[in-house]
């Protein structure tokens, strides 16, 4: 009787376990390249401390490279890829072609890997710990990555447009987020990254001289910060302007400060102090600046996680720009 008890808890935890492992297998797994490649995240790190030394704007690079990695086929360095003739990859896109920035880190990175474990650790992973090491340096945010995602073997231009454009409202960000796993409060928490690097004039210049029939200027912009931009930005010409203000090398929670000031540099910035669903967030953030940094770490796990290959999905590319 006791053992045929003892059976069934046996028996039903094996079930519960075999429910489980599924997802086991076909997740992400800290230090996964302990035993194969222990020097592959140093390596990354110190490619990412060299470069964002002589230039900050690379740590925002990466981090804005790896978001657009994961919203596009997911997290599986489809964005280094390069055009093949007559089949533009996703760099050509225009979310990211002139914009994007730091492909050489990630393939310096790749590398001195491939000198030291030859074909072992994938250029997805290392967008992922490039992203994670630039949040750092510039921000104090630390966090482990969970790694072992595979590279894919397709990149194409118009998938890009599955990236969340810079006039979208509040509702529209919602919902493409949402369509990524990620939830309204982690792309709030997200959008927090716009506390670092740049932005060209055309993915806000419609703020400044054609909003519409009434307000040729957008009201919810501060109008001597728009009386600034419009000196940055006059018409017809393609500068590049800081996202924040305030501490443009600084990844930390001034951004939403600046919303409440007005001075969101895209609509979509603007939108999440001015739309009612995110606004309470939005305060919570420029309140809150540790509990921001840990949600933000948290959320770049989520992100990191999104349509990953695992197993033997995909490829470890030899070199980051081409498929094997
Ligand atoms: C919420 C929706 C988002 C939209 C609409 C958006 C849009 C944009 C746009 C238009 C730019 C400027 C590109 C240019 O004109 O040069 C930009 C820059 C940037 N974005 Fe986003 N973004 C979003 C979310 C994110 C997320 C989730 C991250 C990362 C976690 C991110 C990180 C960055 C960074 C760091 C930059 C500066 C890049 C640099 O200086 O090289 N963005 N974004
Ligand atoms: C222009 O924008 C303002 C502010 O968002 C809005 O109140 C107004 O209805 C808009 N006018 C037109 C003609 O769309």
């Amino acid at each position: 009787m006791a053992t045929s008890v003892h059976m069934h808890v046996l028996l039903s935890s094996f079930l519960l376990f075999l429910s489980i492992f599924p997802l086991a297998s076909a997740s992400l797994k800290v230090d996964f390249y302990k035993t194969t490649c222990p020097s592959a995240e140093a390596i990354v790190k110190s490619a990412v401390d060299k470069a964002v030394s002589l230039n900050p704007g690379i740590a925002a690079g990466l981090i804005r490279m790896h978001f657009h990695d994961c919203f596009v086929r997911g997290c599986d360095g489809s964005v280094l890829l390069e055009s093949t003739p007559g089949k533009p990859s996703e760099r050509e896109h225009p979310a990211n072609n002139p914009s994007l920035r730091g492909f050489e880190v990630i393939d310096e990175a790749k590398a001195k890997i491939e000198a030291e474990c030859p074909h072992t650790v994938s250029c997805a992973d290392i967008l992922a710990f490039a992203a994670r090491d630039s949040a750092n340096k510039v921000g104090g945010i630390n966090y482990v990555v969970p790694a072992g995602r595979r590279d894919g073997r397709v990149s194409i231009r118009d998938e890009a447009s599955q990236l969340p454009r810079p006039t979208f409202n509040a509702k529209e960000l919602i919902s493409n987020f949402q369509q990524k796993g990620l939830s309204a409060e982690e792309m709030v928490t997200l959008s927090g990254a716009h506390s670092i690097g740049v932005s060209h004039c055309s993915s806000f210049s419609e703020r400044l001289y054609s909003f519409n029939a009434t307000f040729p200027q957008d009201p919810s912009l501060d109008s001597k910060y728009a009386a600034s931009l419009k000196t940055k930005c006059p018409p017809g010409s393609d500068n590049t302007v800081m996202l924040d203000a305030s501490t443009p090398n600084r990844l930390d929670n001034k951004y939403y400060k600046e919303l409440n000031k007005h001075r969101g540099l895209l609509t979509s910035d603007q939108t999440l102090l001015g739309s009612p669903s995110t606004r309470p967030m939005v305060l919570t953030n420029a309140q809150h600046a540790s509990t921001w940094a840990r949600k933000f770490a948290k959320a770049m796990v989520h992100m990191g996680s999104i349509d990953v290959l695992t197993g033997s999905q995909g490829e470890i590319r030899r070199r980051c720009s081409v498929v094997n």
